[in-house]
């Protein structure tokens, strides 16, 4: 058996974070240029499992970290393909910036759940890379929606939709997802305040303020939902200006739900002032990044004018090119 390897993209929440973890709607899309992955060489036998994050500069043999996600992620997946034991070195390595809003943790997680399983020759459907993943978003964020796994694991625009059901711990919910087709394509430009902020702070912040005023961010999260249906019609319809003045709303709200920084808001003024058609923090908020819709004319000077005013890193990207299959298929070499 020779090397597998595959890979996952990032991911992008374009709206409904924070009231997605209430129930309400979200819409994320995947970032198919900047991906993560994974190489699976087979070892001799004896060897055991050995996990190297060459990013970070990190190598480990699975049995020796018992309470590490990543090799708990390892042996649910080879649980799953009903597998008692295998003799691997998994390289994992990722273009994604750590921590930063753009599914870092689920790519790393999609690409090695990917690879594992086109290593057994077993070609996972989307759901089953995404429970799995899951697992161990559980134990990065504590209790996330699920909507980073979805996305990374469909590869494809969603509407989200979590489980009402509280799922028991470790068992992964059943949400509502649906496949978006957008209309037209997507011009973002993302920035990154190189704040770095763990999502399960601005999370349990939040919460704790629902449950001291329940009504009042109830209606917050209703006038989201809005906005956020509001969105699907319009990308559907392929209408970029109504879709930016709606992402300037759900920037709004976030504001108003305590979830911006300034170094955000910064960065948001800053892309709107450049041409950005609509600017919003994306992801988890408090730090992190911000996402500005442009069109192919406005993408170059919105970037240009977030880099100059600091942003610790840039991104462009276009979401919504003529659709491609998840790539749950590895490559092999
Ligand atoms: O920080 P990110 O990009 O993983 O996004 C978190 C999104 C939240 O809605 C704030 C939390 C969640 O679990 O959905």
């Amino acid at each position: 058996m020779g090397i597998t390897s595959a890979s996952a993209p990032g991911k992008l929440i374009l709206c409904g974070e924070h009231a997605v973890v209430y129930g309400r709607p979200a819409i994320a899309v995947p970032l198919t240029e900047i991906r993560a992955e994974a190489h699976i060489v087979p070892m001799p036998p004896g060897s055991g499992l050995r996990l190297i994050a060459s990013d970070v500069n990190r190598e480990w043999v699975v049995d020796d970290m018992t309470t590490d996600p990543l090799g708990k992620l390892v042996l649910a997946t080879l649980h799953h393909l009903n597998l008692s034991a295998a003799n691997l070195t998994i390289t994992l390595n990722s273009a994604i910036p750590i921590a930063s809003g753009m599914g870092s943790g689920a790519a790393v997680a999609t690409a090695l759940v990917r690879a594992l399983s086109n290593h057994f020759s077993r070609k996972l459907p989307p759901e089953e890379v995404s429970s799995l993943v899951y697992i161990s978003e559980q134990r990065y964020h504590g209790t996330p929606s699920g909507i980073d796994n979805t996305v990374v694991a469909y590869e494809q625009p969603i509407w989200f939709v979590k489980s009402h059901a509280q799922s028991p711990e470790q068992q992964a919910p059943s949400p509502q997802i649906e496949r978006l087709t957008i209309g037209t394509p997507l011009f973002l430009v993302i920035g990154d305040t190189g704040v770095r902020s763990k999502t399960h702070m601005p999370v349990s912040n939040l919460r704790q303020r629902w449950q001291e005023h329940t009504n009042h961010y109830e209606s917050l999260f209703d006038q989201v939902t809005d906005v956020v249906h509001q969105i699907r019609d319009a990308l559907i319809a392929g209408d970029s200006t109504t879709i930016g003045a709606l992402l300037n709303r759900n920037h709004s709200l976030l504001q108003e739900l305590g979830i911006s920084s300034p170094e955000l808001d910064h960065l948001v003024k800053t892309a709107r002032l450049a041409g950005a058609l609509g600017a919003k923090l994306s992801g988890g908020g408090w730090g992190g990044i911000m996402v500005a819709l442009t069109d192919k004319q406005t993408m170059q000077p919105v970037a240009a004018a977030l880099r100059a005013t600091g942003a610790a890193q840039v991104v462009e990207t276009t979401v919504g090119l003529p659709a491609r299959e998840p790539a749950t298929q590895g490559l092999m070499v």
